[in-house]
């Protein structure tokens, strides 16, 4: 049984140009799906039907095999974790309270409260003394992070992301994504993850949906969608990058290897791949 099935989803906002068009998307347990696509083509608008931010037109969807409408809308959010576009942690509150934010309403007592926030700073890898300070006093990578730990409180099975990590400098951005790879692994959750970056998406997604104008134009592997693509739109958006980062991916990280290795000089793999 999918995780979340979107079945001919349509939605248009008031009589503005129709955002999703006829959108179909399985998603099995355990994938880390990452959803690529223009500005405006729906991505958010597709997170947010998700977790009934937003409702939609004509079309269905089902969560672990139940209609969407018949959830419980407290029930589905625990079970969803969403970390916003633009980070959308509370300015007064400790990072504490914004991390178990989710446990509150859920009325859980504090000390497990407490608890879960160290299990949570640990998991993310933030010291827990940041328990106490407000989110304007630490950097935009270390927001991302709290951000991350909110969304991760109630041990949810799904976690929605909305470019997560869009504001935050390279370094920490590759730091951030190996942890994020740890913590799916570990926690074996299902997410679906929206970047504009290809690279991002090849290296994070199990499979990657790439969309355009409200439909999706191809699911698949990276292999799948970088060396065959289904159609023009695919190949040309994918373009270089994409077949840069599958070689990055393959490649780059042994010869790099084989360099700190002293078994090969930089300059010689320069020379070589030239
Ligand atoms: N509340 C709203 N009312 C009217 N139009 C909206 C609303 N929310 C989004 N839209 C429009 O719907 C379209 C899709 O928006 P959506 O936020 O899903 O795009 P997106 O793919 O997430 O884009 P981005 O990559 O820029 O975040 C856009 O054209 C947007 O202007
Ligand atoms: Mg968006």
């Amino acid at each position: 049984m999918a995780v979340i099935e979107f079945q001919k989803v349509t939605k248009a906002y008031g009589d503005e140009v129709d955002v999703l068009r006829g959108l179909d998307l399985k998603v099995e347990k355990g994938e880390f799906l990452t959803l690529l696509g223009e500005s405006g083509c729906g991505k958010t608008t597709m997170l947010k039907i998700i977790n009934r931010m937003v409702s939609f037109d004509t079309g269905h969807v089902w969560i672990r095999g139940r209609k969407l409408s018949e959830w419980d809308i407290v029930t589905l959010r625990r079970e969803i974790g969403y970390v916003i576009q633009q980070i959308g942690l509370f300015p007064h509150m400790t990072v504490m309270n914004n991390v178990a934010y989710v446990l509150s309403l859920q009325g859980i007592p504090k000390v497990k409260q407490r608890q879960r926030a160290e299990e949570l700073m640990e998991l993310v890898g933030l010291p827990q003394e940041f328990l106490r300070r407000y989110p304007r006093e630490l950097s935009g990578g270390q927001r991302q992070r709290v951000g991350v730990a909110r969304a991760l409180a109630a041990s949810p099975e799904i976690i929605l992301m909305d470019e997560p990590f869009g504001a935050v400098d390279e370094q920490t951005r590759n730091l951030l994504q190996d942890e994020l790879l740890n913590i799916h692994q570990q926690l074996q959750c299902t997410i679906i993850f929206v970047t504009h970056d290809i690279q991002e998406a090849v290296k994070l997604g199990t499979r990657i949906v790439l969309m355009n104008q409200g439909r999706i134009e191809q699911a698949g592997t990276k292999e799948e969608l970088i060396l065959r693509p289904a159609n023009d739109f695919v190949r040309r958006f994918m373009g270089t990058k994409g077949f840069m980062a599958l070689l990055d991916e393959k490649k780059m990280k042994h010869l790099y290897q084989q360099i700190l290795e002293e078994k090969i000089s930089m300059e010689e793999v320069y020379l070589r791949l030239k």
